[in-house]
């Protein structure tokens, strides 16, 4: 049986995710966008691509829900991405809006679809999500801890000089400045980052990963990451349709664990077909557990903006 990805939201990220999905084979794809035309020429370009990498999944653009009928899975990346100088944060007020409406509109033709939100700000948008379709926690998975981690990876193996495929990064907590990059957990080759790099190195690796977002979008000067978000959401689809019970760091609704309560949050999340498995725990540290409640306090703080 084929399966169906819908990505509402056909800017940057979603038709990247459309891209990075249709070269993996994995499911027919379709692109809701509110701009006329847009989702509908960005869907054909992609459809007239495949036969050169020989690949076999329908790609379809919509500016009409109807057409997300019987999905496996909702992406949501609708919404407005930083410019420089501004915060995930200064979008949460409009982002609500669009994706409150995506998630009421695609849950009317998919009502057993697993969503997995890109929006920002990241965690609160999730949260929204859970809440305005009144969704069990493992049906609703937020993306930032792949990305982020793969950020951090990257770094470190251009500063050693090793491949990326040895290079193992956890960054938890928030997708926001206060997240916490784990170097006692992160390893090149099973050998521990705080051993393998000078403190200040290592330091200065957390320290760009944190602000990994903000150095494209100063870059860019308009808009923001695309290609590794939405590789890493790709990573997230092939988790579940595969039913692989892959672990990566992903923001999940957290009902204790890590001692939080009620907010997404950015934890190592088992992945198979039922969305979320499992929740793993890490032994923490003072400082790693201080860093993790500190990050906690800031995605709070978001969600009360929303006023559910
Ligand atoms: N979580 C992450 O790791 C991560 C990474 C990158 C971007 N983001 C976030 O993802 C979002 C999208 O980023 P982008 O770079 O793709 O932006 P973009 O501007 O390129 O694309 C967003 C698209 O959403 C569409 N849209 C707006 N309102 C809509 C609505 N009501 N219904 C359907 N579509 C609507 C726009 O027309 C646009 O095409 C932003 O909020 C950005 O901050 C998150």
């Amino acid at each position: 049986m084929r399966h169906k990805v819908s990505i509402i939201g056909a800017g940057m990220t979603g038709a990247t995710s459309a891209h990075w999905l249709a070269e993996r084979e994995l499911a027919d794809l379709v692109l809701v966008d509110i701009v006329e035309g847009m989702p509908q020429g960005k869907s054909l370009d992609l459809q007239e691509a495949l036969p050169v990498i020989g690949k076999d999944v329908s790609v379809v653009g919509s500016n009409d829900y109807e057409a997300t009928e019987g999905s496996d899975i909702i992406v949501i990346t609708a919404g407005l991405p930083r410019k420089p100088g501004m915060s995930r944060d200064d979008l949460l007020a409009k982002n609500a809006e669009i994706v409150r409406t995506a998630v009421e509109e695609t849950l009317k033709h998919s009502p057993e679809a697993i969503y997995i939100i890109l929006t920002n700000p990241l965690d609160a948008m999730a949260y929204l999500t859970m809440k305005v379709g009144d969704l069990p926690r493992e049906r609703v998975i937020g993306q930032a801890g792949i990305l982020d981690s793969a950020r951090m990876r990257a770094f470190v193996a251009m500063e050693l000089g090793v491949s990326v495929e040895n290079v193992h990064c956890y960054v938890l907590g928030g997708h926001g400045d206060s997240m916490v990059p784990l170097t006692r957990h992160s390893n090149v080759a099973g050998v521990p980052l705080d051993v393998i790099l000078p403190a200040d190195r290592l330091e200065a690796i957390v320290e760009r990963t944190r602000k990994g977002g903000g150095e494209i979008v100063g870059l860019l000067k308009s808009g923001s990451a695309f290609y590794a978000p939405a590789v890493a959401i790709a990573q997230m689809v092939e988790a579940i349709l595969k039913d692989k019970n892959l672990i990566v760091p992903a923001s999940v609704y957290l009902q204790g664990e890590y001692g939080l309560k009620d907010l997404f949050f950015g934890v190592p999340a088992q992945l198979g077909r039922q969305g979320l498995v499992k929740v793993i725990e890490y032994e923490l540290n003072e400082s790693e557990r201080k860093a993790l409640e500190a990050s906690a306090e800031h995605v709070k703080t978001n969600i009360a903006k929303l006023a559910l």
